[in-house]
């Protein structure tokens, strides 16, 4: 069925101070329910329907979401967009729980790429989730630890307890921050369901609506999402190559910033170590201007050579720098157990918001942490994921090499999780992920971690979730797209759109 012909552009109304989204939206919904578009009809793609009204693709795509919203279409990915069955008399009734959210702001991509990301084909391997490796989570020593020890704790320490966290565990973090140079003791902690959960409540404690927020670009999407859906305005630091101390203290000046956001270490996505000179020069900037740095630091433990330079925390004069750890990428995500590092009033005021959320965390997450750092089984472990990590590392460097040499250029990290690949050929990273999951290979698109929406020709790859032979084997995968990519290009015999649809 062509449908363009029901969708006019002359319907819509440029000096209405309605937007125009909502004006195609209303004008496709007063089609679905007149059934001239019955449901099951598929509309056109984001693109065309942004050609037809003359609008950007942006428009397009607001309009298709507000329809989704109002559960008028529905989209499958990889297929397209469809109008939804047409609801009988019964459903007049149900609750319109879209209607009842409140703003929810939202990437549009970020569904887009959480299907792709998330819900892969049978038989792909995705490269795309930081996580590290199942087979290498201490599942034997975390048994013994509960076994042995289940009996000899007293009950009491599995009730309620201090939103701060448990107290065992706050002091056994406390004497491993201390040990990196990082001078900590109890009250300086707070434990938390995941270091996400840190992000969140220093959102919440820390922002208003138009504050501004200074990060990496680019940087984690956890983050983004976070200080984003607070009302931040955010301000982006380039520093894939070298920290701009000169554009940082601009905005200082000109913005006065609440806070600065950074992953020194092993940044996600782009691997980056920020060296010990940076560093410094930062703290003083921070010192002078009484900068909030809040540093996120899950994988300085995870190196496979040289030991990074010290936190900036472990430099910090001022009380400025608060200071987020995890054991997610260290031991395993599932534990949901993350740590804070502040000044006392800090951490009062996010017990005080913590309180409104869950009262505090797991406690038998948290006691198994506590027995896992006070017996030193941390050290054997890690000795034993950074010698596997480094292999995988090394194999997938070697393939990436030796398959994808003319195709991309990337760094070979130092630690972390990732590679972060560029694009030799024009083109974006979207366009790639589109054919790499029919070769049944994911990974994530360089624009997930930016925080505005950018056609992108940069991508992550997580070497740590598979062993090297999965590995090379989504490398040979990754190299037949490009493959074929190249193929389909000539074929076309034109130069490849720098403006590609989205899937
Ligand atoms: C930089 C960074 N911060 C925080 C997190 C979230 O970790 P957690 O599992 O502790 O919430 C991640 C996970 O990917 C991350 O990469």
């Amino acid at each position: 069925m062509d449908i363009s012909k029901h969708l006019n552009s002359e319907e819509l109304n440029t000096k209405d101070k309605q937007p125009l989204y909502l004006q195609i939206a209303l004008l496709i919904a007063d089609k679905i329910q007149k059934q001239i578009l019955p449901s099951g009809t598929k509309l056109p793609p984001e693109r065309e329907l942004a050609d037809l009204f003359a609008v950007s693709r942006t428009t397009a795509i607001n309009a298709y979401r507000k329809l989704e919203q109002q559960g008028l279409v529905w989209t499958k990915v990889g297929s397209g967009t469809y109008v939804a069955q047409a609801r009988d008399a019964e459903s007049l009734f149900e609750v319109p729980w879209p209607q009842l959210f409140t703003a929810y702001p939202q990437n549009p991509l970020a569904s887009i790429l959480r299907d792709i990301v998330s819900t892969p084909a049978p038989g792909t391997i995705s490269l795309a989730p930081g996580m590290p490796d199942p087979a290498l989570y201490p599942m034997e020593t975390f048994t013994e630890l509960f076994n042995h020890n289940i009996g000899r704790t007293p009950p009491s320490d599995f009730g309620y307890i201090p939103i701060e966290g448990y107290n065992p565990l706050r002091r056994a973090i406390a004497a491993m921050l201390s040990e990196k140079g990082i001078s900590a003791s109890t009250e300086n902690i707070i434990t938390l369901s995941g270091s996400q959960q840190g992000l969140y409540l220093l959102s919440k404690v820390l922002l208003e609506p138009g504050d501004y927020v200074v990060m990496e670009a680019s940087t984690f999407i956890g983050a983004i999402q976070v200080f984003q859906s607070a009302g931040a305005r955010i301000l982006s630091l380039p520093c894939s190559e070298k920290l701009s101390l000169e554009l940082l203290e601009d905005y200082l000046i000109r913005y006065r910033p609440k806070l600065l956001y950074m992953i020194p270490t092993y940044q996600n996505p782009t691997g980056r170590v920020m060296p010990a000179h940076e560093r410094q020069n930062l703290i003083k900037l921070a010192k002078h201007h009484r900068l909030v740095i809040v540093e996120d630091d899950p994988y300085s433990d995870l190196y496979y050579g040289e030991q990074p330079p010290q936190a900036l925390k472990a430099l910090d004069s001022y009380g400025g720098v608060v200071y987020l750890g995890t054991f997610s990428k260290i031991l395993f995500p599932g534990l949901r157990t993350g740590y804070l590092a502040g000044p006392p009033v800090l951490i009062n005021r996010l017990a005080l918001e913590k309180q409104l959320i869950d009262l505090h965390s797991n406690n038998i997450a948290q006691w198994l942490m506590a027995m896992f750092l006070n017996e030193g089984k941390l050290a054997g472990h890690l000795t034993t994921v950074r010698r596997e990590y480094k292999k995988r590392r090394d194999t997938m460097a070697k393939a990436l090499r030796r398959l994808c040499a003319n195709d991309i250029e990337f760094n070979v990290p130092e630690g972390g999780f990732y590679f972060w690949c560029k694009l030799k050929q024009s083109g974006t990273s979207q366009q790639l992920l589109q054919e790499a999951v029919k070769n049944r290979i994911s990974f994530v698109p360089g624009e997930a971690f930016h925080t505005v929406p950018t056609l992108d020709n940069e991508f992550r790859l997580c070497f740590t979730t598979h062993n090297e032979a999965v590995l090379l084997e989504s490398v040979q995968r990754l190299a037949k797209t490009f493959a074929q990519l190249t193929k389909k290009n000539r074929a076309n015999d034109a130069p490849p759109s720098s403006v590609w649809p989205i899937i």
